[in-house]
């Protein structure tokens, strides 16, 4: 079941089965502190180079991609974002964070 995680100090994932697993959508993962972030898809294949922090900056709950809406899109209080985290509706009052996605050994891509 995703997200897939190893090593014990550092959440890690396989980019390739991540891109056949997420199927184009935002998929969730751990960053370095277990946070949890959105790893998106690229525009042509892969990862994007940059992760959305998952919890509304409003009272922090997760934010889940909504795929016929194509934003995310909170549960609680209906704030909204677009794919690239920009706040679109409140009350949220912030984007949503961002955090660096790094390629490191064999494929595999990390937060933070
Ligand atoms: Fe997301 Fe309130 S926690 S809108």
């Amino acid at each position: 079941c995703w997200p897939r995680t190893s090593d014990k100090n550092f959440k890690t994932v396989s980019v390739n089965a991540w891109v056949e697993e997420s199927e184009g959508e935002p998929g969730l993962v751990l960053g370095l502190r277990g946070e949890p972030y959105w790893l998106l898809p690229g525009k042509s294949g892969g990862i994007r180079n940059f992760a959305l922090r998952a919890e509304c900056t409003h009272l922090g709950c997760i934010a889940p991609w909504n795929e016929v809406q194509q934003k995310f899109v909170c549960p609680c209080h209906g704030s909204q974002y677009d794919p690239d985290g920009t706040v679109l509706r409140g009350p949220a009052p912030h984007s949503l964070a961002l955090a660096h996605v790094e390629v490191v050994d064999k494929g595999n891509a990390r937060v933070r």
